[in-house]
């Protein structure tokens, strides 16, 4: 990668990202964009930013073109909790914007990273250490999205040659920029209020298990499958990865040998629950351990003791 167009470039992940690619390849060889257009206020940096509505497939061209990006990092979608309540809204950004980006990449000769996700799975995938290839029948229109991404990303590697890569992201846990609108975002929540308020309410049961990494983890991961050798890669799209699967009173655990006053309570939300439920446990990230050498440094201790820490630093305590 020499420069790189990233969309969503203001959500969870893109803030963080955007960042650490500019420290990496340079300010100015990062096009960050995003549907809204205060980037200054987010604190992404200086370097080149522009309004991109994703659905609007000649101005994602017409930005890749500006810029002769060689690299799309496609970021822009909503999240799992927020496409059930808006599903023909997440088919059309999810799909839409998919397919846009897979045309300026096409038309580009760009590389092109897309995000799938444990939400790629559903009831009737085995649900511990659920293989890279197995039974794929998600039950939220996110998940439906998702499958279909990843088959697209197939096939317009297979049809087109184009170089598209991408993973199966678990819940991701940051301090930076909250997540919006997924099933996963308790566990970043509950940090925020162990240290603001030593107490919370998960909307998730009580033994809901799920797939979990800590942010850096999973920017080193993008990057390292981007660079990766395309030789070694037998799957290119849709690698299973994990660093660590808990449940809610897990992750309360960990607090509390940090807070012990921190209290955990539970008032379940059926839909978010619903959603939880027809997700795997834990997935195998054997695929991507051979294949392109992922590794994850932070478990939930480790996460646990710089999430409270960059936490109560980022509130002054
Ligand atoms: N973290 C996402 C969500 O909960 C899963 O990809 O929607």
């Amino acid at each position: 990668m020499k420069t790189i167009l990233v969309t969503g470039a203001l959500g969870q992940i893109g803030s963080e990202l955007v960042m650490k690619l500019r420290s990496l390849y340079g300010e100015d060889h990062v096009v960050g964009t995003d549907i809204r257009s205060n980037a200054d206020d987010l604190g992404i940096g200086g370097g080149p930013y522009e309004t991109l509505d994703v659905t609007d497939g000649k101005r994602f061209l017409d930005i890749g073109k500006k810029y002769r990006v060689d690299a799309v990092i496609h970021l822009a979608a909503l999240l799992s909790a927020k496409a059930e309540a808006q599903p023909q809204r997440a088919w059309h950004l999810n799909m839409t914007g998919l397919v846009n980006g897979l045309e300026t990449a096409r038309e580009l000769h760009c590389q092109f990273f897309a995000p799938s996700s444990i939400a790629a799975f559903g009831p009737s995938t085995p649900q511990d250490q659920t293989p890279q290839d197995t039974i794929q029948r998600p039950t939220t229109l996110y998940g439906v999205t998702k499958v279909s991404g990843e088959l697209l990303c197939d096939y317009y590697y297979q049809r087109f040659g184009v170089d598209t890569r991408g993973v199966r992201f678990p819940g991701l846990i940051s301090y930076v920029t909250p997540p919006g609108g997924g099933t996963t975002d308790y566990a970043v929540e509950i940090y925020y209020h162990a240290v603001q308020h030593k107490k919370y309410t998960s909307y998730i049961a009580a033994g809901t298990k799920m797939d979990m990494m800590y942010m850096p983890d999973a920017l080193d991961a993008t990057i390292q499958l981007m660079e990766a050798d395309p030789t070694k890669l037998v799957h290119r799209n849709a690698f299973n990865i994990s660093a660590m699967s808990f449940a809610p009173e897990d992750v309360a655990a960990a607090i509390q040998t940090r807070i012990p006053e921190f209290v955990l309570t539970y008032d379940v939300d059926p839909v978010r629950q619903r959603i939880a439920e027809s997700w795997p446990n834990s997935i195998d990230p054997s695929c991507a351990v051979d294949e392109w050498g992922f590794r994850p440094r932070y478990d939930l201790e480790s996460m646990t003791d710089d999430m409270l820490q960059k936490l109560r630093i980022k509130r002054g305590t």
